[in-house]
């Protein structure tokens, strides 16, 4: 949509978004991360500041993206970095959406110096320790009020399919809505469309056809928006 064609229903809203891949180092050189793009991410801040949000943007690793007009943004590179950084930009926000990809674990160990092979010394294993659950953390802080978004990104399995494990991670993590992508096969990651659900504490479901990310962001906004006016 065209920026004069959306609504100024944000007007005055403090939203803080978390967007693209953490990187947890190995050694100087070496990083664990993850497949995220940050195009999702980018979108929400987007067209929350074309809807006249005042808009953080806390942003790890992305495809080369340029900053969104009129937001505010911070760039990071691990969870725990990143973790700070929606901490603190949280304390004064109405809305807080966590699309980032955040590592669950990280190396255990940070070599200071480039970790060489070698013939008579045994390969290496990586051991990971856990990161915080930054959306938990959120949730368990919110201020009156603020509305907390959740990302999933899921693939059925023997236990059950994308939605199940959606709605499970719904409850578990306590947010007001949570944002579910199917992924593997080429879906979501890096790509131009998304599509998935939207699933609301409520128990709303909401279907989200495969549409340009822009498009989903809109309807994420549409969600908060009436999510703020309850
Ligand atoms: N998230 C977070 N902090 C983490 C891991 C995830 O804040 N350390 C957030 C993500 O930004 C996303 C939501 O939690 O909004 C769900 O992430 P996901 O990886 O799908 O859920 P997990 O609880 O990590 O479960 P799992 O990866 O085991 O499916
Ligand atoms: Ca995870």
């Amino acid at each position: 949509a065209r920026p004069d064609a959306l609504p100024r229903d944000l007007e005055g809203v403090r939203v803080v978004i978390s967007a693209g891949g953490t990187r947890e180092p190995l050694d100087p050189v070496r990083y664990l991360g993850n497949r995220s793009s940050g195009k999702q991410g980018y979108a929400l801040a987007r067209v929350a500041a074309q809807r006249g949000a005042d808009v953080t943007l806390v942003a790890a690793h992305t495809v080369a993206l340029p900053d969104p007009a009129g937001a505010v943004v911070e760039h990071v590179s691990t969870a725990e970095e990143l973790r700070q950084a929606v901490h603190a930009a949280s304390r004064s926000a109405d809305v807080v959406v966590m699309a980032a990809a955040v590592a669950d674990f990280r190396p255990a160990n940070r070599a200071e110096h480039k970790i060489k092979k070698s013939d008579d010394q045994p390969d290496p294993v990586i051991t990971l320790d856990r990161n915080a659950d930054i959306l938990a953390e959120l949730v368990q802080n919110r201020r009156p009020g603020q509305v907390v978004v959740g990302f999933a990104a899921e693939t059925g399995d023997e236990h059950g399919s994308v939605l199940d494990h959606a709605r499970a991670k719904l409850k578990r993590k306590g947010a007001d809505l949570l944002v579910v992508n199917a992924v593997g096969d080429g879906k979501a990651f890096g790509t131009e469309d998304n599509s998935g659900w939207l699933l609301g504490a409520d128990a709303t479901e909401k279907p989200l056809p495969l549409a340009p990310k822009a498009e989903l962001a809109s309807t994420v906004w549409d969600a908060v928006v009436s999510f703020m006016k309850r």
